[in-house]
């Protein structure tokens, strides 16, 4: 791999697009990105709050994940989610931001309105 190799990560939804250096951690890209991924650990895999996902195929653009990771994420690596923080970042890669929980809550409540249940949830 040549040194200063760019990596191209991709955050969905938004498709939010950056170009970062190999090695550097996901949630440095996240942050490069401009999208606001709230923490409390400092990156020291302590709160879980950076938790991100990816496609299983896609698992090789990533470094495998630590002890620590392992630990903390248990069967959810399975499902292709990695801490942010610990992930650094390989090759270009397509990385799913979860919904935040403020917009989840009002997306819901308008879907329901066009169903025409609005009463029931205001
Ligand atoms: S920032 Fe806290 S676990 Fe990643």
């Amino acid at each position: 791999m040549a040194p200063h190799k760019k990596i191209n990560v991709t955050f969905l939804p938004d498709t939010r697009r950056v170009s970062v250096p190999h090695g550097v951690s996901l949630l440095e890209a996240v942050h490069r990105a401009g999208i606001v991924l709230p923490t409390r650990c400092g990156g020291k895999a302590g709160c879980l709050m950076c938790k991100v996902s990816i496609d299983p195929g896609e698992s090789a653009a990533l470094r495998p994940p630590s002890e620590a990771e392992r630990r903390k994420l248990g069967s959810l690596l399975d499902q292709g989610v990695r801490l942010a923080c610990q992930a650094a970042v390989w090759e270009d890669v397509s990385v799913h931001i979860p919904e935040d929980p403020l917009k989840a809550a009002v997306r819901r409540r308008l879907e329901a309105a066009r169903r025409g249940e609005a009463e029931d949830l205001w």
